[in-house]
């Protein structure tokens, strides 16, 4: 019910809705309304109270908030459920649990922290409570089973338009889905397939976006190697709008038929790259030169064959100078 005055609020655009609209259209009582607009105000939303006029959005804080991702997910037809939790052990975990109750794609988790955020090659992804963006979302794609990975590139691109609208920032991609500001991690995308190839299978992207973190807030063994988007703008993100224009970005890539390797491969730096490839503990030199339709890289080793490798086994960091 909060949720809906909020976004009935949001939609008048600071203009005043009446209380007698709020009762008929909600089916509560208008001291039943006065009391959601009194916990809204402790949660830090700005409501004035006019009286004949009704109540005014004034202030919308710094928390994740349902109605406020809703109401900038533009006329979308994709998403139908959004849903907003204040702390999980991981969205992609949480995801993972409606996979199994069969919940249909279109279906996008927030969460304000993680208690066990997970990262690519079992890492570990650090989720404090108000610094980042931590998102999953599920597709049921139609797409051959090896080419589900290009997925995550369509994640990629997404967060990059994202982030370029809300925040003016234009970052790098790094293969397959890490995004880069100046070299340094700014966002990561673990894309988990669910189900085998010859039966029903649904993808989990898990997105995170370091937002407002300071550089304390990062572990100490990635603070030279991370930034966030406050650190580079000086700018307080709101998280709903900018997790919000991923979801608006990712419908028009998927969906709207938008993608297309060519435009990725404008983005990606590893494109045109000597790399290491690593799987485990081997190690591969080899030059970068192209991303397949399945979003794989096309590499040449140093012996002259050429191959392709895929994101769910190796990482790649920069060749040595
Ligand atoms: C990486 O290692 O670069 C990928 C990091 C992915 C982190 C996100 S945060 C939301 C989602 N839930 C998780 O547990 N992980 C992903």
């Amino acid at each position: 019910m909060k949720d809906y005055i909020i976004k009935c609020l949001m939609e008048n655009h600071g203009g005043y809705v009446s209380g007698e609209y709020l009762c008929e259209h909600s089916g509560v009582t208008r001291s039943a309304v006065w009391k959601y607009i009194s916990n809204l105000r402790e949660e830090g939303f700005g409501i004035e109270a006019v009286a004949g006029k009704g109540y005014a959005l004034t202030e919308i804080p710094d928390v994740l908030c349902g109605a406020a991702i809703e109401y900038y997910t533009e006329n979308t037809k994709f998403w139908k459920r959004i849903i907003v939790i204040n702390m999980v052990d991981s969205t992609n975990l949480y995801v993972r649990s409606l996979c199994n109750l069969r919940i249909e794609e279109g279906t996008a988790v927030f969460a304000a922290c993680q208690t066990d955020g997970r990262g690519r090659m079992g890492r570990v992804w650090h989720s404090p409570d108000t610094d980042g963006i931590y998102m999953s979302v599920l597709f049921t794609p139609d797409l051959p089973y090896g080419q589900v990975p290009v997925l995550s590139l369509y994640a990629a691109m997404a967060v990059r338009r994202a982030i370029l609208q809300v925040c003016g920032l234009e970052c790098d991609i790094k293969w397959p889905n890490d995004l880069q500001y100046k070299g340094k991690k700014l966002c990561g995308i673990l894309c988990e397939v669910i189900g085998e190839i010859n039966n029903d299978f649904c993808c989990i992207v898990g997105i995170g976006i370091n937002a407002n973190n300071k550089k304390r807030s990062f572990e100490k063994d990635i603070r030279d190697v991370a930034t966030s988007i406050m650190i580079e703008t000086g700018m307080n993100v709101d998280r709903c709008k900018l997790g919000a224009a991923v979801l608006n970005h990712l419908e028009r890539l998927y969906k709207g038929g938008e993608f297309s390797i060519e435009e990725y491969k404008k983005y990606c730096i590893t494109v045109g790259k000597d790399v290491t490839v690593i799987r485990g503990k081997e190690e591969m030199q080899a030059y970068a030169y192209d991303i397949t339709p399945g979003g794989g890289l096309m590499v040449k080793t140093a012996d002259g064959r050429h191959k392709e490798v895929n994101s769910g086994e190796v990482s790649i960091r920069p060749a040595k100078e």
